[in-house]
């Protein structure tokens, strides 16, 4: 029998119940509380430049449009036609002023406003209220630096309070450059047999697997042997984690400016970044550009990787599979060769066949596979790397941080996890985070 929800995490002690990954039950709540609950992220504006273009994607497993209005703004309503409930859009993307069923030919406009019944007068005797039978719309969208997150919530705090301390980390990727970023061409597409969260959660806080995990591929990946040695090594380098609001963010420190390029043997791209240092620098503080710049989800779904320039959203697809849907990311400005170069560094590390990818998702399968024993299935799970040892604003990072090898930021990503799974209103959740805040203040004066 599967406890009482608000029981299957106590982030406290860093206790896991693995049928958090597992159960129908808890899953289909996730939809509801969690999915139905968040801001999730809908799409980059370079993605629907012109007004009429549209992309179809999904909050949660909602397929929803994404389309650009004719006065310039982002809108996006549920692809589900309100008749018989066909999608209302069957194309991936592209541009275009309505959207036809292709079942029995009802149009929407690119609000997803009702706006045209195939034979109303003899159908429906011209008695249909068109009006009353849009596709339902996201309420609220918000726009940060070019990123789209749409919510179906009328309380979730605004965008902005709900990034909370991890704008100071998007914004160290993602404000980086005059005229911002933008996606390369092309999604890719693909599925993992594990839930969601296993890839959201290491993205918020796990660098610990990746010296085992990704020895090889390091090994393989970098054509000079050297390069792990000495102060390069991981190990050796300092590091800081962040975690709040359920986000979370993660990093070695970089010792100079375009280190993080520099791993991907691109010397046309490690060249350009450190030529347009003064740039970033005018944009980001040079603590944003050293020290924040590795793993990173915004709870609930969506994560990047500023080394290898990938973001990503793990659709849920059941408790045991996801979809994930994966970018690079390019400075706008850039030159074709670097953005090639970007390109290419994504394709062999973090992409269907990129080396580190491949060895993240045999990792979360096995362990999906795993939990299909009935023991297995009821064996608490150990979240206690670093508890107790987290510490604020300091070494200029806002927020909460620990070393870099910590598991604070996954207990942030299942306490908010809990606290949604347990219904309680965003308004309850920010006195619970004031109260914590306060009881963690409380411990570390003493
Ligand atoms: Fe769309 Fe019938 S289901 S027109």
């Amino acid at each position: 029998m599967t406890p009482p929800v608000n029981e299957l995490v106590d982030a406290d002690r860093g206790y896991i119940n693995p049928l958090v990954f597992t159960d129908q039950g808890v899953y289909e709540q996730e939809l509801e509380q969690v999915f139905g609950r968040s801001w999730l992220f809908l799409a980059h504006g370079s993605q629907v430049p012109k007004r009429g273009d549209f992309i179809q994607t999904y909050m949660g497993e909602d397929p929803v449009l994404v389309v650009r209005q004719k006065d310039g703004s982002v809108k996006a309503f549920l692809n589900q036609c309100r008749h018989r409930g066909m999608r209302i859009c069957r194309s991936d993307q592209g541009t275009s002023r309505t959207f036809t069923c292709s079942y029995h030919g009802w149009a929407y406009d690119l609000e997803g406003n009702l706006v045209n019944v195939p034979q109303e007068e003899r159908a429906y005797r011209n008695e249909i209220d068109k009006s009353k039978w849009g596709a339902l719309k996201v309420p609220r969208i918000a726009e940060y630096k070019g990123f789209y997150f749409g919510t179906w919530s009328a309380d979730v705090p605004e965008f902005e309070d709900y990034l909370g301390d991890m704008a100071y980390y998007f914004d160290a990727v993602f404000g980086r450059w005059d005229n911002g970023v933008e996606l390369v061409e092309g999604t890719s597409k693909w599925v993992i047999d594990c839930n969601w969260k296993f890839a959201s959660e290491q993205f918020a806080s796990d660098m610990y697997h990746a010296e085992v995990s990704h020895a090889s591929a390091l090994i393989a990946l970098h054509e000079d042997p050297a390069f792990w040695a000495g102060t390069s090594h991981q190990t050796l380098m300092p590091g800081r984690q962040f975690g709040g609001n359920g986000h979370g963010s993660g990093s070695f420190w970089a010792d100079s400016i375009g280190f993080s390029e520099s791993m991907y043997n691109s010397p046309a791209l490690s060249e350009w970044v450190t030529a347009n240092a003064d740039e970033a620098l005018r944009n980001v503080s040079e603590q944003q550009l050293l020290k924040v710049a590795g793993h990173n989800t915004i709870f609930p779904n969506f994560s990047w990787l500023a080394g290898p320039a990938t973001m990503r959203v793990w659709h849920p697809r059941g408790p045991g599979q996801i979809e994930v849907w994966a970018w690079t990311y390019v400075p706008k400005d850039a030159p074709d060769e670097v953005k090639a170069a970007y390109r290419r560094m994504t394709q062999r590390t973090f992409s269907p066949a990129g080396s580190f990818e491949t060895d993240d998702g045999e990792n979360w399968t096995e362990i999906q596979q795993v939990l299909r024993g009935w023991k297995a299935r009821n064996n608490t799970f150990n979240a206690q790397m670093g508890l107790g040892h987290d510490e604020r604003d300091v070494h200029g990072l806002p927020g909460r941080t620990s070393d870099a090898l910590s598991e604070s930021a996954a207990r942030g990503f299942y306490q908010r996890w809990s606290d949604l799974m347990a219904g309680l209103s965003w308004s309850d959740i920010a006195e619970l985070d004031a109260a914590r805040q306060a009881k963690e203040a409380l411990h570390q004066e003493v």
